[in-house]
């Protein structure tokens, strides 16, 4: 694909992601080996996908956020490892199923698990991750957390569901699109950022607080994968550009490109969605820009991460702090 543009860069200063990893950088360790662990089975399909998409890498930013939380509060536990390890779990699951239902095969800059092995081996291992969370998450003897984590996984199955309900509908409202990251990809960095302080024990008000970070940094980070489908480079992505086009996605740029563009460059944008043609992204594209569509996305992300920032008030002052700050803008600035 010819498209390899950028928009402006954001004027705020760039965030050095490796440094903030520094910070939980023996946990993470400890939390990676736990999931290598835990993915063994004798059924030997199960091994090699799940080493195979965990082994190709990922960010890892959703346990990251659990453990910052919890040394924000004090110390990571046991627990708090086993809880980052489930959270990744469950997203590398919701990755196994996505990508069949979005058709992708490109994940982490390799091949798709669906597109290696095929879809039903993809829907099948995707679920084997999530009971083995489940199972995991027994072990920490806590009810607050496994009533957490189902509820998790409910609203992420719900947001799925919905989201299919909105495809080839160019009439999809801003609004109705929220409700959809919200819980697809939003409530799961929730429960990560407030299992941190529940193991940790922390108030009522912490706890929420730290909830309402991850909720606000989960619009954000989504917004901001929504704007990447269109703008990123793909290399550094690991994931096709387009693909949410091929699918009839109205994410908030091409919502924001309907409901601002001319007659006619709304059209263009309508029937792309209506019809899903991965073909038409290049005359997309153009209205997408005409329309400063990925601005807008990136403005709304930005005053996500700010109210993210804002919700960090209940923490006392630290690195981990600071980290989880700078965490939320670097959602908003990243290229992939
Ligand atoms: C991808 O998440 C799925 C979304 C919610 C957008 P990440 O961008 O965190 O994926 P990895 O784990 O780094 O590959
Ligand atoms: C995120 O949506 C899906 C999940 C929450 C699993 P996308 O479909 O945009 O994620 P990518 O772009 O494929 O990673
Ligand atoms: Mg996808
Ligand atoms: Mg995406």
């Amino acid at each position: 694909m010819a498209l390899q543009t950028h928009t402006a860069p954001s004027p705020m200063a760039p965030i050095d992601f490796e440094s903030i990893k520094s910070l939980t950088k023996t946990e993470a360790r400890a939390v990676d080996q736990l999931i290598i662990n835990e993915l063994s089975s004798d059924v030997v399909l199960i091994n090699q996908m799940g080493h195979y998409i965990v082994g190709n890498g990922g960010k890892r930013l959703r346990p990251m956020l659990l453990l910052l939380a919890a040394k924000a509060l004090g110390e990571a536990t046991d627990r708090h490892l086993i809880l980052a390890a489930v959270i990744e779990f469950i997203h590398t699951a919701t990755l196994l199923h996505d990508d069949v239902v979005d058709e992708s095969d490109l994940r982490r800059g390799k091949e798709s698990a669906n597109a290696v092995w095929g879809n039903a081996a993809s829907v099948l291992v995707g679920d084997y991750l999530y009971s083995r969370a489940f199972e995991m998450m027994v072990r920490t003897g806590n009810m607050r957390v496994m009533e957490i984590l189902s509820k998790t996984t409910t609203l992420i199955a719900e947001g799925e569901v919905l989201q299919l309900l909105n495809c080839n509908n160019p009439e999809t409202t801003e609004t109705k699109y929220l409700e959809v990251i919200s819980r697809k990809t939003a409530i799961l960095f929730s429960a990560a950022t407030r299992l941190g302080a529940v193991i940790s024990g922390a108030s009522q008000e912490t706890e929420e607080g730290l909830a309402k970070y991850g909720q606000h940094l989960g619009i954000a980070f989504q917004l901001i994968d929504d704007a990447l489908d269109y703008k990123a480079n793909q290399d550094e992505l690991g994931k096709n550009l387009g693909d949410d086009l091929a699918e009839g996605k109205p994410t908030l740029p091409l919502i924001h490109a309907i409901q601002n563009g001319s007659e006619s460059d709304a059209k263009i944008v309508i029937d792309a969605i209506r019809n899903g043609k991965r073909e038409l992204f290049n005359e997309v594209y153009a209205v997408v820009q005409r329309t400063q569509a990925i601005a807008y996305t990136e403005k709304r992300a930005d005053e996500e991460a700010e109210k993210a920032i804002e919700a960090l008030d209940v923490l006392p002052e630290s690195d981990y702090k600071d980290a989880l700050i700078q965490l939320a803008k670097f959602s908003v600035q990243r290229n992939y």
